[in-house]
């Protein structure tokens, strides 16, 4: 490490201690700081790994339910709820975002809890892994549900905060017009770290539960499913992440590849593909399976696996280049240091995977993901579970620059979504405001007309 580099990481050390994070999380922090500085990429090149063998198809295994029962009474129910939903704009979480009616996303998974809680008659206790900038507006909204937490136990753990990097000089940026802002939550990956050192992880074992089911906030398939909680008991493995067949309009995301030199699973992500890789890595018949982030743990084997590594885990290093006001693209250009909570799954022996249907994976990601699942192409069924109106969900595109960040697509959606139940595509643009009760039906694209419109009340739009 260089002189300058060195003090950098002194700097960003000094910050952390003065704000009070964890010893634990500094270590990590330095671990990642030393391999930014050594320019490490984390990429994995496809000479090194063999695509994932066929996993046990979830629809071909039989779990009876007192196996499922079993395995639920001793499951806890976690869900990411650290990020800020940045590419919509937002600098809170997005699981309050009211997403069927007046619900939030965190209301529909505290209610598919509460489904299956009293269905199998088990306490399935529910956590949220929040961050400095989610945390009071969603305990906030969790205080409508008093009927959700368990015996004592948390129902949230806070992860880290570090420091935001100058890209220059790889020091601790400085905000004052909103320091804030001079902090991240480390991504995910984080989850480990914050599990352990916040003493959730050990709260949970003391008091008998055995397994943790781990989702994205903003993924409303990642419902608590009985058969899975089942299958991965009976299965012994340590980990298991839940994974989907791939489509030709899944060319973004993460997939789990085998590594030749030690055999292990490992998570790839698109960053760490070199690009004379990208048409074998987007190759659909070759990596046939990509990773939804829906996880199960054994927290035994988790517990232990942090301890063997003192609190590192060594996970691989996503550089995450901003500016530090995310709103101002002149401000500062910074580096978030960051990991993937998927990619623990190099750590475990015996890790392992399975293949779930595409209901287990509806992400919101983008104002246009938003928009379908508030619409009617999706209902809620009696496990609070969100059904598809068919196989093929239209493809919804808004224009990103008056649709983009959430505040503007709100303003030109008053009435909430049009119907799309009938819709193949919906492509939308320039500046349109729709009306209540507009039916979209095939495939509709609504032009630019160069100034602000509005669509009535009532329109039916209806393409070939
Ligand atoms: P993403 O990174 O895909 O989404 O996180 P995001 O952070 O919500 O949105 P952008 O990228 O800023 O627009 C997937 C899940 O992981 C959680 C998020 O809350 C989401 O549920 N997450 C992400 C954390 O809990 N902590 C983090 O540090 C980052």
């Amino acid at each position: 490490m260089n002189d300058m580099s060195a003090e950098g990481l002194a700097a960003a050390r000094a910050k952390m201690e003065a704000a009070g994070v964890p010893h634990r999380a500094i270590e990590v922090f330095a671990h990642y700081y030393g391999e930014l500085e050594a320019g490490a990429t984390g990429m994995i090149p496809e000479a090194d790994v063999d695509p994932l063998d066929p996993p046990p198809r979830l629809a071909e295994i039989d779990v009876d339910e007192a196996t499922a029962r079993d395995a639920l009474a001793q499951t806890v129910v976690g869900k990411l709820n650290g990020g800020l939903g940045t590419s919509m704009g937002m600098d809170k979480a997005k699981s309050l975002l009211p997403v069927r009616g007046d619900q939030s996303f965190l209301d529909v998974l505290v209610e598919q809890v509460r489904r299956v809680r009293t269905r199998y008659d088990v306490s399935l206790p529910m956590v949220l892994m929040n961050s400095f900038r989610t945390r009071d507006d969603t305990l906030e909204a969790l205080g409508r549900h008093p009927d959700l937490p368990v015996d004592g136990l948390p129902q949230d753990f806070v992860q880290n905060r570090e420091p935001k990097l100058r890209s220059d000089d790889l020091t601790p940026v400085e905000w004052p017009a909103d320091p804030s802002l001079e902090w991240t939550p480390p991504g995910h990956g984080d989850l480990y770290t914050a599990l352990d050192a916040s003493g959730a992880l050990r709260a949970f074992l003391d008091a008998g539960y055995r397994y943790l089911c781990m989702s994205n906030s903003d993924n409303l398939g990642g419902y608590p499913d009985p058969r899975i909680a089942g299958w991965f008991a009976s299965s012994g493995a340590p980990y298991a992440a839940e994974v989907c067949r791939r489509t030709p309009a899944d060319v973004k995301g993460g997939y789990l590849v085998r590594r030749k030199s030690d055999g292990r699973l490992v998570l790839r992500e698109t960053a760490q593909t070199p690009p004379e890789d990208a048409d074998l890595a987007a190759d659909i018949t070759r990596h046939r399976w990509f990773h939804t982030n829906n996880l199960w743990f054994d927290l035994e084997a988790l517990a232990a696996a942090i301890e063997e590594h003192d609190g590192v885990l060594g996970l691989p290093l996503i550089r995450n280049v901003k500016t530090v006001d995310p709103a101002d693209s002149s401000s500062p250009e910074v580096i978030q240091i960051e990991s993937a909570m998927g990619a623990a799954v190099q750590v475990f022996d015996g890790a392992t995977a399975i293949e779930v249907e595409r209901d287990r994976f509806l992400p919101v990601k983008t104002t246009d993901d938003l928009l379908l699942v508030r619409s009617d192409f999706y209902r809620l069924d009696d496990d609070a579970r969100l059904v598809a109106a068919e196989d093929d969900a239209p493809l919804v595109r808004l224009d990103k620059a008056h649709y983009k960040l959430i505040g503007d697509f709100d303003a030109r959606f008053p009435a909430g979504p049009p119907s799309l139940v009938d819709a193949r595509s919906f492509t939308v643009d320039g500046d349109w405001t729709f009306g209540a009760d507009v039916r979209v039906v095939g495939e509709v694209e609504v032009a630019d007309s160069g100034s602000a419109g509005r669509i009535d009340d009532g329109t039916m739009l209806s393409g070939a």
